[in-house]
């Protein structure tokens, strides 16, 4: 009853303005969304978004390899995404000799596009809400414990019920914390081809110093193509495959974009925390943030002058420094952000109005007043661990001793349990893995990560949540730092020819070796007694609280109808929705909706790592040859701003005008907007895309491939 009661409530929520945000479900549009779409100047209508039989917006998107977006633009399987997304496949294409990465790539025939093995797209061919499937049999009053073994069985018998043909599959996913359920019938293919990439310096420029800030002047983009078998269906690569002729792709608008415009995006938004209890919010910016961002300062500042100093460890550590800065610098952001707009204050208060509306329903105090105490308790509670584990995971994640070990330790756990046979059967894969992990090894500049993290990790992890055993090494050797140099003289993991010798020659001596191995040793029992004593009992406050916050955001929805409340991301296809403008920041400073080429050649800066282009394209520049990609101005555009509300796996989602054309790529966030994945505000929360004509000047004049951008469809 009480669910129907939901239901009917999140079906006809009223059309009010949001207060901006929110990540859609496509076909829910037509009902929550439309109407306000179409006054914010939207041209197409919701079915031409999301319609199950015909080729609808919808069908030009795919998850792309499962952690980005990517978009079809040409009827022959073109798939364009970011640079970064598809970094690791052109770097997996890469050599000294052929260096696609330094110096981009495009295929001049369909004949040069290079198979990558295990990159995958995936199409989402519908959506259906299942609540009341997967719900089956459960009330108010079923156990978690019950709840769960229902849920999964039920998911199981709706899968059987579904035909599924080769290559599709049916993805069901909780919503609202488990209050809504949508399946998803996918469609992956796995032959997707490399096509071409601009160089990296054009890619990536700005690298760190311009992540997540603006004005931005990256051109982020990549092209890959779909294959299929001659029939048209979905198969693995094989040289008989042929380019795919999708149901539906992207139209390219040259138009270009002017502030007001409509905007919106598309794609695979992966995780927010939008209703976190204002407690949880604080501990999270305020407490776990500042940990992993004290960590990372101190490996950076260790890798950063290593870089620095030495041209082969700047190429070594280039991609590893760049995703521990990547999430560095998002915390940093989105404490901030939280912290200038007052959004814990905020949230409290939204606590208190949920307090006063329940006041009003009378009936439903015994269910819903307990919760945020209930919730806040257990919060309180996880502290201590939440914050050792973040000590940890950050030993875990930035030195790389303790990441070989870790990999290692999970094969010496399958000889263990599965025999040495199973253990050598997976041994080519982890070999290779080793090899090109030990290529940029280096044991020198990763010791001194370690120096500058395992003093503060030891300082600051209560002695409970440390391993004797490991804590007894320290003693033995006098000192910590006497320790660790030992750690990295006497093991084989910082050794890798050695190690590696061992694997191939002789790989059950290599296991014996491996469990005497200090370096081994040593990580294993921090992190068994880490698993133990903190991350178990960190996943038992999260399991004790999940029901409490699924109660909680049943609440949120019976007693908040007019806020049109969105479901979190959860890595399923959604749409935002906004205007492309620039913003005022908290300092009062404007910021303007674009950035143009000039501002490109203003921040070059020749040999530097970071800011160095192409002299081709500072040639460009000089001649205005911008062909038909110039604005009205004579400038040529670079990237654009809008209020979409997007997250990580938003990246290479399409940004959409009011008729449903591409005119940009999105990539990034501003400064502070990284706080939207707790708390979206619409007054400086921007989303950052390339624009389309800057990408398609670099695939035509830079990079010389007409070709390509012949086969897309071009409106004015
Ligand atoms: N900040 C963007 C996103 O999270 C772009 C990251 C690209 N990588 C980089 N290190 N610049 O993922
Ligand atoms: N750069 C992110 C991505 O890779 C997008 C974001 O977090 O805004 O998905």
């Amino acid at each position: 009853m009480r669910k129907l009661l939901l239901f009917s409530l999140t079906f006809c929520l009223p059309l009010l303005l949001s207060a901006g945000g929110g990540m859609w479900l496509p076909l829910l549009l037509e009902n929550l969304n439309e109407e306000e779409m179409k006054g914010m100047g939207m041209k197409i209508s919701a079915d031409d978004i999301y319609h199950i039989n015909k080729g609808s917006l919808k069908d030009a998107i795919v998850h792309f390899g499962g952690f980005c977006t990517g978009e079809v633009i040409s009827n022959q399987g073109l798939v364009l995404t970011n640079h970064h997304c598809g970094f690791s496949a052109i770097q997996s294409h890469s050599s000294l000799e052929d260096n696609l990465l330094e110096n981009g790539f495009y295929a001049k025939t369909k004949g040069e596009e290079k198979a990558t093995p295990g990159l995958f797209v995936t199409f989402i061919e519908r959506i259906e809400d299942v609540t009341n499937s997967v719900l089956d049999g459960i009330d108010e009053d079923t156990s978690e414990k019950e709840r769960a073994a229902l849920v999964a069985e039920n998911i199981a018998a709706l899968k059987a019920r579904y035909r599924l043909k080769d290559h599709e599959d049916l993805l069901v996913k909780p919503f609202y914390d488990g209050n809504q359920y949508f399946a998803f019938v996918t469609k992956t293919y796995n032959d997707v081809r490399l096509v071409g990439a601009p160089p990296s310096s054009i890619g990536k420029y700005g690298a760190d110093t311009d992540n997540w800030e603006w004005p931005r002047h990256t051109g982020d983009f990549s092209l890959f193509r779909i294959y299929t078998a001659p029939d048209g269906s979905p198969a693995d690569y094989d040289a008989d495959n042929i380019p795919m002729v999708p149901k539906k792709h992207l139209e390219i608008s040259l138009g270009g974009v002017k502030p007001g415009d409509f905007s919106m995006i598309f794609g695979f938004p992966g995780r927010t925390d939008q209703y976190l209890s204002a407690a949880a919010m604080q501990q999270r910016t305020a407490i776990i943030n500042p940990i992993r961002i004290g960590m990372r300062d101190r490996s950076l500042a260790v890798i950063d002058s290593a870089m620095r100093a030495d041209q082969q460890i700047k190429i070594d550590y280039a991609s590893k420094q760049a995703r521990i800065a990547n999430a560095w610098k998002k915390w940093r952001g989105e404490s901030e952000g939280v912290a200038a707009v007052d959004a814990i204050a905020k949230r409290k208060a939204m606590e208190r109005d949920f307090l006063t509306r329940l006041r009003a329903k009378p009936g439903e105090q015994e269910r819903y007043a307990p919760l945020l105490p209930e919730i806040d308790a257990l919060v309180e509670q996880q502290e201590a661990v939440a914050s050792s584990n973040a000590y940890a995971a950050e030993l875990n994640y930035n030195i790389d001793l303790f990441r070989i070990a870790n990999i290692l330790r999970r094969q010496v756990k399958i000889a263990e349990s599965n025999g040495l046979e199973e253990f050598k059967r997976r041994l080519p894969g982890i070999i290779n893995y080793l090899e090109s992990f030990y290529a940029g090894y280096n044991a020198e500049v990763d010791k001194r990560v370690a120096k500058a993290l395992l003093p503060v990790y030891y300082a600051n992890v209560p002695e409970e949540h440390l391993s004797f055993y490991v804590q007894d090494q320290v003693e033995f050797a006098g000192s910590l730092d006497r320790m660790i140099t030992d750690l990295f003289e006497r093991s084989y993991l910082t050794k890798g020819e050695r190690l590696l010798r061992l694997l191939r020659n002789d790989p059950e001596n290599a296991l014996n070796l491996l469990r005497g191995d200090m370096g081994y040793v040593y990580v294993a029992q921090l992190n068994t007694h880490n698993e133990r004593e903190v991350i178990d009992i960190y996943n038992e406050y999260q399991q004790r609280a999940a029901p409490l916050q699924r109660q909680y955001m049943k609440g949120l929805l019976l007693f908040f109808p007019e806020k049109r409340l969105y479901p979190d991301a959860n890595s399923t296809m959604r749409v935002s929705y906004g205007k492309v403008e620039g913003f005022t920041g908290l300092d009062g400073k404007k910021f303007d909706h674009i950035t143009d080429l000039d501002g490109v050649i203003a921040k070059y800066q020749p040999g530097d790592y970071e800011f160095d282009l192409p002299l081709k394209l500072v040639k460009l520049h000089q001649d205005k040859d911008y062909g038909r990609y110039a604005m009205k101005n004579g400038k040529l555009p670079v990237c654009f701003l809008g209020s979409n509300h997007t997250t990580g796996g938003n990246s290479g989602s399409p940004a959409l005008n009011g008729q449903g054309q591409l005119v940009g790529l999105n990539f990034d966030r501003t400064w502070q907007s990284t706080m939207s994945d707790v708390n979206y505000d619409p007054t400086i929360c921007r989303n950052i895309m390339v624009d389309i004509r800057y990408v398609l000047f670099l695939i035509d004049k830079l990079g010389g491939a007409p070709h390509l951008v012949e086969e897309m469809t071009l409106v004015k």
